[in-house]
């Protein structure tokens, strides 16, 4: 009997340590996985057989027949977006019938073109500013902001017409210093949409989570929570304000998918790169790139090409960092991860000696072992580092690689469940993890 019947599986850096990938990988085993936060800014890839998938919204267990794909209800969801990717999916017969696999609470918010010109209107006039986020424009921060000033939309509520209209005059009315009058018509009337259309491809797919899911505990259904974003990105516990407007730790598992009896109960997995990327703004104290330092502008390069480190929703060059232990082991425990899944060491294969920051130096000297609140703070200190031995393959057979991940695992005190090393479903390596007195 496999002891882990459930898991939660988290980005525990700054996103994109390749958390689709693991999902899909997990997804052979796992019979429900559930999206619970975030929305379409998610970019999740995976690469089956030589072909690329990348989603946003749809549950990364998708390309196994056997799953069913649940979006939560603390999930923000684009209906333009969702219809798009279940149509490039029917196309690739991935299935016929979307209701047959996904599945949507009827709690979902949804976001409407008037959120995505916020977005992108805000940023706009914050460039060049520290209010500039550096978001996604895709509209998730005010839907997020919508839901909390009680003026959003969820699904249910594209089943009444008349309903639906008088809803979205009070959300505009919200946001009319934002706009010209002009701007808000237009934003309006594309929030005037066919909502027979739209009734037609939800309906068959709404679920009241909550019974739902208690549902399928009775039946005995093993189930995979798939995390967006990252914990470094958490709206409370992340490098705020430049972080996402929703909560990406564990707990926030068991709001979003509304069934915390079942998340309570689940091993966490927190996904990590061997080294750290980030888009958008804000405080990265092991950048490499943009500092001008001998030598690892070069490598810094390197990495961003051999990873091909480019937005998988954006399409923007991710920045990229040196392995930040302080900012994971911060993940490690405000996000409640039992075990690591290690990722992308492949990429570095070859490359030469590799560092990691173990702590970081404030100005008055004294040494920093945890991650700091205050954002000006940290751009402020230096990290201290440790040096490894480059390793030429990223599996635990290659002993500069082994030592790596044993000082990982020292450091954090949770085990390295599975390593990463190539971006193909089966490029994965599942590690018995007795070690650090671990069952699975
Ligand atoms: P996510 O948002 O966490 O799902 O990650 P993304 O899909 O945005 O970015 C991760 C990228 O790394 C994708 O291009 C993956 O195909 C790729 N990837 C995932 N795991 C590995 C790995 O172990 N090695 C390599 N080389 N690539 C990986
Ligand atoms: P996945 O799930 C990486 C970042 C944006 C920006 C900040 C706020 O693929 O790991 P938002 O549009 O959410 O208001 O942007 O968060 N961001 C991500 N970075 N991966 C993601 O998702 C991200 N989702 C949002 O770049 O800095
Ligand atoms: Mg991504």
């Amino acid at each position: 009997m496999n002891p882990i019947k459930h898991r939660i599986l988290l980005g525990a850096q700054w996103g994109d340590e390749g958390k689709g990938k693991v999902v899909d990988h997990l997804s052979a085993e796992a019979d429900w996985v559930i999206r619970f936060q975030g929305g379409n800014n998610a970019g999740h890839s995976l690469w089956v057989n030589g072909k690329k998938t990348v989603l946003h919204l749809i549950p990364s267990g998708i390309l196994h027949p056997h799953t069913t794909c649940i979006i939560g209800e603390g999930v923000v969801m684009d209906p333009g977006v969702l219809i798009k990717e279940i149509t490039q999916l029917q196309e690739a017969n991935v299935f016929k019938k979307a209701s047959d696999r996904i599945k949507i609470s009827e709690r979902t918010h949804v976001i409407l073109p008037i959120h995505r010109g916020i977005d992108v209107a805000r940023e706009s006039k914050a460039k060049g500013t520290k209010a500039h986020i550096g978001t996604t424009g895709r509209g998730i921060g005010p839907a997020y902001e919508t839901k909390a000033l009680r003026r959003g939309i969820r699904v249910i509520d594209l089943f009444d017409g008349a309903h639906y209209s008088e809803k979205v005059e009070m959300m505009m009315a919200e946001y009319a210093h934002h706009f010209t009058r002009e701007e808000l018509g237009e934003l309006k009337s594309q929030s005037v949409i066919d909502l027979e259309y739209w009734k037609k491809i939800f309906e068959p797919m709404l679920i009241d989570t909550t019974s739902y899911l208690k549902g399928g505990e009775a039946q005995g259904k093993k189930m995979l929570f798939e995390g967006a974003q990252g914990v470094m990105l958490d709206q409370d516990h992340g490098t705020y304000p430049y972080v996402t407007s929703s909560f990406t730790t564990s707990p926030s598992a068991g709001i979003g998918a509304a069934y915390p009896k079942v998340t309570r109960a689940a091993k966490v997995v927190g996904v990590a790169k061997a080294y750290v990327t980030r888009v958008g703004s804000g405080p990265f104290p092991t950048e490499m790139l943009g500092k001008h330092v001998e030598g690892e502008e070069k490598r810094g390069e390197e990495i961003r090409k051999v990873g091909q480190e480019f937005g998988a929703t954006t399409g923007r060059p991710r920045r990229i960092g040196w392995q930040d232990l302080v900012a994971l082991k911060y993940a490690v425990d405000v996000a409640g991860i039992d075990e690591i899944a290690l990722m992308k060491g492949d990429v570095l294969s070859g490359m030469g000696d590799f560092k990691v920051c173990v702590g970081y130096q404030k100005q008055d000297g004294s040494l920093w072992k945890t991650y700091p609140a205050n954002a000006d703070e940290l751009l402020k200190m230096t990290p201290q580092y440790e040096t490894f031995p480059g390793w030429k393959k990223a599996t635990p057979e290659d002993p500069h690689y082994q030592k790596y991940i044993n000082y990982v695992e020292q450091f954090l005190g949770v085990p390295v469940t599975f390593i990463g090393y190539g971006p193909e479903r089966d490029a994965m390596i599942v590690r018995d993890g007795k070690r650090l007195g671990h069952e699975a």
